[in-house]
């Protein structure tokens, strides 16, 4: 694990070209509507929102959708997107926590997607998600389930080699949420630095404020 951030304006530009993305996307767009009953009076935070591969999806289920996220790159194709496709109810925000920004705003459905393990303390981050969530509100995390360090081949900017599903429902419990739930969203199966395939499970965490 690496103290650093991680650059993603590199990548941003051939994010979406690869396909085990756009299919997590997928899988894990169907798992939150699977878990969670969307309407059109939703507004829909997307946490660490990149390109928009969940937001873009979850769009015409809901109100609104604010996608924030901490790299103007992934930001800036994702707002091609937004006037590409004329998705009148997304909007995008670039937002640095560490800088001193803070979360605004209010939802009532907060969704953050392969993301919490670049965030280094996340016990104040889903402390800041209840407190801008609507009561009644929905949390739905989704991340990896614990791993050897071998998802990324670099380990810059990653702070948590996934997550225990037990010591996460803690921290959700912690931060004021209820009805913690766990299923297995997805899996992704990618070459590791060995050559060898190997097959990653990712998990969607979701709970409710009260
Ligand atoms: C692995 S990508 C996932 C992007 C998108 N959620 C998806 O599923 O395609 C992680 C994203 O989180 C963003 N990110 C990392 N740390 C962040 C932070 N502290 N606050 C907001 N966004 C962050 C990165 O810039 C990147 O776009």
């Amino acid at each position: 694990m690496s103290d650093d951030k991680r650059d993603f304006d590199a990548g941003a530009a051939s994010w979406d070209e690869e396909p085990r993305r756009v299919k997590l996307a997928n899988d894990v767009a169907d798992a939150i509507s699977a878990e969670i009953a969307l309407g059109p009076s939703m507004d829909v935070l997307d946490f660490g929102c990149g390109t928009g591969l969940v937001a873009v999806q979850l769009s015409p289920l809901v109100r609104s959708v604010t996608g924030v996220d901490t790299s103007r790159g992934m930001l800036d194709i994702f707002k091609t997107k937004v006037e590409q496709q004329h998705l009148t109810n997304v909007s995008t925000r670039f937002l640095d926590l560490d800088r001193g920004d803070v979360l605004q705003g209010s939802y009532h459905l907060i969704v953050s997607t392969m993301t919490l393990h670049h965030v280094k303390d996340i016990g104040p981050l889903l402390e800041q998600f209840h407190e801008i969530m609507v009561p009644g509100g929905y949390l739905c995390i989704v991340d990896l389930d614990l791993e050897d360090g071998q998802f990324h081949s670099d380990n810059e900017g990653v702070f948590h080699h996934g997550f225990d599903r037990a010591e996460l429902r803690m921290d959700f419990i912690n931060a004021g949420f209820e009805d913690v739930r766990d299923t297995t969203a997805a899996t992704m199966t990618k070459p590791i630095a060995s050559g060898e395939e190997r097959r990653f499970t990712v998990f969607l965490m979701s709970a409710r404020k009260k």
